[in-house]
Order: structure tokens, then C-alpha cells, then sequence
């Protein structure tokens, strides 16, 4: 899609999207256009009584005469309440409605440059298809738009923020095409020759073999892979932005089980194939690392991913098992399927011995129960420092990708005794999400600033939402990205 920026003025041909404030309110440029039009556009918004509600669309076929083919209005609602969140699910609107026109101009009026840019990223969001598995693609659904104009009074502001937004656009691509990609596709190794692409934007990119992890003693995400064909493997990359390289990263590690039957404690069939997007947190962090290079950012970052395939074989860990993790502490694997934490566990280890963090988050698809909790809303938040919590929250209010923190504590933590190991990788019946993350954080050190965000329940979506066609979402890639922007650039 070819992109540009411009005045207001009538467009000269294609379609036309209009965009209309509450009560049926034109800006100078659309009320010239619907005088050049003879009151159409005033006259189909009577008829159709569209009054400019937030995201309401309305189709009308230019008048004979018109240079133009279509002109679309969108509802925009009350515009001085128009937020970086609205503007971008206003483009996503946008694009649904002329997602089958090949050359648009926006008319946004009233709106600063910064908004235009945001809408752009809506649509570019919305544009997303995963399709090179279709050998036949209905040629009637098949989007045609290629070249959009914006209009706005400054065109040279939006001009200047569509870098930062095509960077979080390309990273989200990336992250939902590694969470669409089925698990015969991605696996430990063909994950890690994907995030090699990453060097072109100047990213370091290496990773640990199975020998190698075995010499760090990480038996807690070894057993984890041990029945698989698919060798485990350790993605480190890092993107040193600031001036000073030495500077402490920010460390951001993702859960990547490539495949998670369940292992010995093996799931059950029905819905069995979701467990592709089991590793969604590596996804977002690859997509992040993306996001962060191509709009350069000013910091040093290094993204950490645990890629393993959990699978049921002659050589799998038993529920019983003890495995010995790479911090010395040892586990009872009661259950197999708790498999995320044990991953993690080693990967958070090697985070703080390996890099000093400023600060440390992790992202994983961890606990059915925080579906339970949240459903697809929201993503919980556990940490063990009140400020990074909070700015966590703040950058996922900004971009709209909440957040909601759950509590910790010793009264939690208790549920992890194991009687003949220093625990169990399973809590009781009750409060799963919260006694997995008290398992995270007992590889954590007190001082090191760490949150756990479990996205189990906003990696994917059944049906389609403003912002995707349904399928992944990816979310964490706008909360990330901003969380940083805000807090560690200078
Ligand atoms: N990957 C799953 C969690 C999950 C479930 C993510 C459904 C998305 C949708 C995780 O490895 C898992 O199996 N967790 C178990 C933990 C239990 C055995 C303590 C769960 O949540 O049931
Ligand atoms: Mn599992
Ligand atoms: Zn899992």
C-alpha cells in the first residue's frame, strides 16, 4: 500500500472518504464537496439517518457528473474527544469499508497531523491477511486498495510520525504471522531462522543450542522439550539503540512453546490445535524487536525467547519427574502440562546473570485461568515492583492494550510446596494464574524490577475484532513498544 500525506482539498477521482462529526457535522472541504455534488452526501445521510456516530460508515455512489466513483462517510463522533486509540480504530473502520477500492482519499478535517498518522496505522492493522497457504483465493474478498492519500491540515506532523507507526505495524505483521504459522512450520529451529531476518534491521541475533543450555544447567526447560524431535532452543536478541551501549537493557523474554500438547499429562483433542499459538510471548518479542529497530530507538533492548515443543514420546518427563533448573533450586514436575513456568524459569534466570536488567517483563500464554478471569479484555499483570507495574498499565491504557494487575503473596506462594523437591510446578485447584506467576518469581531476585503479563487469553481471537480479521492479534507489540518510548528513551 503507497501511503502519502496532504491539504485539504476535493479529491480528483478514486473514492472518497469523508469524515463526519456528531450530528451530522461536515468539515469546509466535505460541505464544498456535498455543493459540488448537489447535497448527495447531505441527502443520503438523511435518508439512511447517519449522524456521524463513532465507527458508522455510509456507502454513497457518487452523482453523475463526478469525477469521483464512491464517497464514504465514517462517523467520528464527538472529535475533540478523538484519541490516538480512537483515530487508529477509526482507520481500521475505514479500511473495512474500501478495502475493495484501489485508490482512496481521506478528507480528515479538523484533526492534527499526529491523528492522521495514527489512522493510518489502524488501516495498515486492518490490512493484515495471512494468506499464502490458499491456493485458491476468492477473488471477490481479495483486497485491491493500493494507493491511499490522507488529508490533513499538517500534513508534514503525520509525515514525520508514520516511521514510528509503520515500524509498530511491520512488528505486529511479523508477530502475527509467526503465531499464524502452523507448528510443522514454526518449531524451536525454524523460529529462530525466522528471527535471523531481524539482522537486516540491525538487530544481533543468536541462540543456544540444546549442548549449550545443558552446560548452563537449564534442566527445567530442557525436560520440557525432551520428548520432542525438535531440538529446544534459547533466541537472544538485542537491539543496542542508546548512545551509551553499556547502559543496563530492558529485557523482554517470551514463553515459545512451538507446540504444547500437554506432554504425558497430554490435553485433551477438542481445541487441541490452539496450542500453536502457545508461543504467542515469543511472537510478541520478536515483533517488538522489529518495532524497536525500525523506528530506532534511542535504547538498549534484548529480547529473550524459550522455544520448546512439548510432546508426548518414549523419552517425554513423567508427572513425577525432579529436574534440576539452572538456578540450582529443583522442581517436581507433577504435571506436565504446567510446562510455560519451567521454560520461563530458566530463561528468567539467565536474564539476570547474563544482562543486570533495568527492568525485566515477561510475556506468556501461561494459564487457561486467566481466561477464566478476564477473558479476552484484558491480560493480567503480576510483578514485584509497584512502579513498573504502573507504567505498565499506563502504556497499555495509552495504546489500548489493558492490562489488569492481579495480587501476589506468601499465602500464594505456599500452594508450591513439594515434599520431597524445593517445590512443584503446580498449585492447587484455585487461583492458577496468580500460583504459576509465584513460581515465576521464584527465579527472580528481589531487586531486579519484574512483570509477568499472562496474555493466555488476548493472543488470539475467534472472531473478528476492529483492529484484526480475527486469528492473532498481536498483542504486546503497541503496549511494549510504548512502555519503553515512555520510560527508558532519551
Ligand atoms: N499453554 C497452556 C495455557 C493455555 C491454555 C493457554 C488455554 C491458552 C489457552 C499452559 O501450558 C497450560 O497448559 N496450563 C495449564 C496449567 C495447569 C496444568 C496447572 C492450564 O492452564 O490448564
Ligand atoms: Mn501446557
Ligand atoms: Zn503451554
Amino acid at each position: 500500500m503507497n501511503i502519502t500525506f496532504s491539504k485539504l482539498a476535493i479529491p480528483a477521482q478514486g473514492a472518497a472518504v469523508v469524515v463526519v462529526s456528531e450530528g451530522g457535522k461536515l468539515g469546509p472541504v466535505a460541505a464544498k464537496l456535498d455543493k459540488q455534488t448537489r447535497g448527495t452526501l447531505s441527502r443520503a445521510m438523511k435518508a439512511a439517518e447517519f449522524t456521524g456516530k463513532r465507527e458508522k460508515a455510509l456507502s454513497v455512489v457518487a452523482p453523475a457528473g463526478s469525477k469521483l466513483d464512491r464517497i464514504v462517510l465514517i462517523g467520528v463522533g464527538n472529535i475533540k474527544t478523538l484519541d490516538a486509540v480512537a483515530a487508529e480504530r477509526l482507520g481500521a473502520v475505514t479500511y473495512d469499508n474500501v478495502a475493495r477500492d484501489a485508490a482512496v482519499t481521506v478528507i480528515f478535517e479538523n484533526a492534527s497531523g499526529n491523528l492522521a498518522a495514527d489512522f493510518v496505522g489502524g488501516v495498515l492493522q486492518k490490512s493484515y491477511r495471512f494468506t499464502k497457504y490458499l491456493t485458491k483465493e476468492d477473488k471477490d474478498s481479495k483486497p485491491k486498495l493500493k494507493t491511499l492519500v490522507v488529508q490533513t491540515d499538517n500534513p508534514a506532523e503525520a509525515k514525520k510520525r508514520l516511521g514510528t507507526v509503520q515500524a509498530v505495524a511491520d512488528g505486529i505483521f511479523l508477530t502475527r504471522d509467526l503465531v499464524t504459522e502452523p507448528p510443522n512450520v514454526i518449531y524451536p529451529e525454524s523460529f529462530v531462522a525466522r528471527a535471523k531476518d531481524l539482522a537486516k534491521d540491525g538487530v544481533k541475533v543468536e541462540a543456544l543450542g540444546e549442548a549449550a543450555m545443558k552446560k548452563l544447567g537449564m534442566g527445567a526447560l530442557l525436560g520440557v522439550g525432551q520428548g520432542s524431535d525438535k531440538e529446544s532452543q534459547l533466541l537472544v536478541m538485542r537491539w543496542d539503540g542508546a548512545k551509551n551501549k553499556s547502559d543496563a537493557p530492558v529485557v523482554i523474554i517470551g514463553k515459545g512453546v512451538t507446540f504444547d500438547t500437554g506432554g504425558i499429562s497430554l490435553k485433551p483433542p477438542a481445541g487441541m490445535w490452539d496450542m500453536k499459538w502457545d508461543m504467542g510471548g515469543a511472537g510478541v518479542v520478536v515483533g517488538l524487536m522489529r518495532a524497536l529497530a525500525r523506528r530506532k530507538a534511542p535504547v538498549n533492548v534484548v529480547g529473550l525467547c524459550g522455544l520448546v515443543e512439548n510432546m508426548p514420546d518414549g523419552n517425554a518427563q513423567r508427572p513425577g519427574d525432579v529436574v534440576t533448573s539452572a538456578s540450582g533450586q529443583t522442581i517436581e514436575v507433577l504435571n506436565t502440562d504446567a510446562e510455560g513456568r519451567l521454560v520461563l524459569a530458566d530463561v528468567l534466570w539467565y536474564a539476570q546473570q547474563k544482562f543486570k536488567p533495568r527492568a525485566m517483563v515477561d510475556l506468556a500464554t501461561l494459564t487457561g485461568a486467566i481466561i477464566a478471569a478476564l477473558s479476552e479484555h484484558y491480560a493480567g499483570l503480576f510483578s514485584n515492583n509497584d512502579d513498573l507495574s504502573a507504567k505498565l498499565v499506563a502504556a497499555g491504557q495509552a495504546v489500548g492494550e489493558r492490562l489488569w494487575r492481579l495480587p501476589m503473596g506468601d499465602e500464594y506462594d505456599r500452594d508450591l510446596k513439594s515434599p520431597i523437591a524445593d517445590m512443584k510446578n503446580i498449585g492447587g485447584p484455585r487461583a492458577g494464574s496468580i500460583t504459576a506467576a509465584q513460581f515465576l518469581q521464584r527465579f527472580v531476585n528481589k531487586d531486579v524490577p519484574w512483570a509477568h503479563l499472562d496474555i493466555a487469553g488476548v493472543v488470539w481471537n475467534e472472531k473478528p475484532s476492529t483492529l484484526a480479521a480475527g486469528g492473532s492479534t498481536g498483542y504486546g507489540v503497541r503496549l511494549l513498544n510504548r512502555f519503553i518510548a515512555d520510560n527508558y528513551e532519551k
